[in-house]
């Protein structure tokens, strides 16, 4: 058992960006915007709906922890984030840099600057994927606050590695309307914006914990949420970030050279022709298009989200008949979202196309979105064969039209 250090209460580095310090864009007040499960309850989760003492505690807590409001950062200690040129943890995030000659001011760099002018019109002020954008891209921006990133090298539900949000706010996520900053951003003020995506997520996931915790205990109890509870709480939050760096999954065997042969050895196991059975077919369908019979049909998926007001898509669902609703109901992301399988005939990966985005997608899934992970269920040598399988599709669409293939493959899926 790995025993860590934890956070001290107080000891809290302050970021603020204190009184006076006058910031042209920062009008207004800037307010966090709760979780639902701080005040109501929503789908039988936990939530503090009946414990007014227990909420009151919770908020203080993540005020204390994180800083009452987004202009005022706190960072606990122990958090999992970069240090700054003068070796302060943390350093990254607000208006200001902590330089070796001392405070440098950067009105329009540093995490949370940088964050306001590039990302918050999209992912919102507190990381919920809720900002005035969001209501009209799809699939919708990343709520940051459970911490559950989809394009990963690390096993599905871990935290990403730092190398894995670099490459997603560097290339973006193809097909998407997450852009890719390589050509907006320097190399440091991605890292500073990377910063404050993390903060954005332990302070969302330390204010499920709080939610949690509380949902157990007695709002009568004094010692509810009392500092050594919530000092295990974070040190767990922290914990799965700091371990994200041990979890990256490296294939062990290099990649199979592509070739005609493994392309249709992956082609068989795309398809559930071989012993393992695998079930790729069922939700990708038997020509690879997305269409797979264990989603709802593309046509009257598109129908939902595309034709009509994005806010009235509950109205649109309410109207499908009973066993659609149901399967959409199970077919939505971790999120709540709709969701799709990947079209494989067209080139586009939002993870990316190296083979090896590929190989994770397939060894470890895609966290959060369904797709399961499939090693050790097969080898690195049959997952190189689907990587290459995958990356010839778009090009030699036949693989999966010869006479006999995909009837064969309906036929199993009967
Ligand atoms: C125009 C809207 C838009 C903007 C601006 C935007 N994003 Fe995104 N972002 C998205 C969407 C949409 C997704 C989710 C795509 C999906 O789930 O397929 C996403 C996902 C992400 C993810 C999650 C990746 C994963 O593996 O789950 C991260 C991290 C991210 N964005 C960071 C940023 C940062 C940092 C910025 C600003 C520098 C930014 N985004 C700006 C739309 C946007
Ligand atoms: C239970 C359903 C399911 C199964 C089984 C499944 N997938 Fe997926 N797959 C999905 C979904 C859903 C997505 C899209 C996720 C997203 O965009 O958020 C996806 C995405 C993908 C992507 C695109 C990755 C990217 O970067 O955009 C590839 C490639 C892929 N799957 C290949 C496979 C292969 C090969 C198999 C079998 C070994 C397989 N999938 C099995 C549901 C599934």
């Amino acid at each position: 058992m790995i025993v860590r250090r934890r956070p001290v209460f107080g000891l809290w580095i302050s970021l603020a960006l204190a009184a006076g310090c006058s910031d042209a864009d920062l009008t207004g007040p800037l307010a966090y915007e709760e979780q639902p499960g701080m005040t109501r309850e929503v789908d039988g989760k936990s939530h503090l709906a009946d414990k007014p003492k227990i909420r009151e505690k919770a908020r203080a807590v993540l005020a204390k922890l994180y800083g009452p409001n987004p202009k005022e950062i706190h960072v606990p200690e122990g958090a999992p984030f970069s240090k700054d040129e003068s070796g302060t943890v943390g350093g990254l995030l607000a208006n200001h840099l902590r330089t070796a000659e001392g405070p440098k001011r950067l009105p329009h760099a540093g995490g949370f600057a940088l964050y306001r002018r590039h990302c918050l019109h999209c992912h919102g002020l507190s990381g919920a994927g809720d900002g005035p954008t969001a209501p009209f891209v799809f699939p919708p921006p990343r709520d940051f606050r459970r911490g559950l990133y989809k394009f990963t090298s690390t096993p599905n539900g871990a935290r990403p590695d730092r190398d894995d949000l670099r490459r997603t706010v560097r290339d973006g996520l193809h097909g998407t309307s997450m852009p890719a900053f390589e050509a907006l951003l320097t190399k440091e003020e991605i890292e500073q914006v990377l910063d404050y995506v993390t903060f954005l997520s332990v302070r969302g996931e330390t204010e499920l914990a709080l939610i949690e915790e509380g949902f157990i205990g007695d709002d009568e109890d004094p010692d509810a949420l009392e500092d050594d509870v919530v000092a295990d709480l974070t040190s767990a939050v922290f914990g799965k970030w700091e371990d994200a760096a041990d979890k990256v999954v490296d294939p062990p065997v290099a990649r199979t050279p592509s070739s005609p042969e493994s392309v249709r050895r992956g082609r068989d196991l795309f398809l559930g022709r071989t012993k393992e059975k695998l079930e790729c077919a069922g939700c990708h369908g038997v020509k690879g298009r997305g269409d797979g019979k264990s989603f709802v049909d593309p046509d009257v998926f598109n129908r939902v989200v595309f034709r009509g007001d994005p806010s009235k898509m509950a109205e649109r669902v309410a109207q499908l008949d009973e066993p659609t609703q149901e399967l959409w109901k199970q077919k939505l992301d971790e999120w709540g979202n709709p969701l799709r399988p990947a079209n494989l005939t067209v080139p586009v990966y939002k993870g990316g196309r190296r083979p090896i985005d590929l190989y994770w997608r397939i060894a470890k899934g895609i966290t959060g979105a369904q797709m399961p992970a499939h090693y050790p269920g097969i080898d690195h040598a049959q997952i190189w064969d689907i990587v290459n399988f995958v990356l010839a599709l778009p090009y030699q669409p036949e693989l999966l039209e010869e006479p006999g293939v995909a009837a064969e493959a309906e036929a199993v899926r009967r």
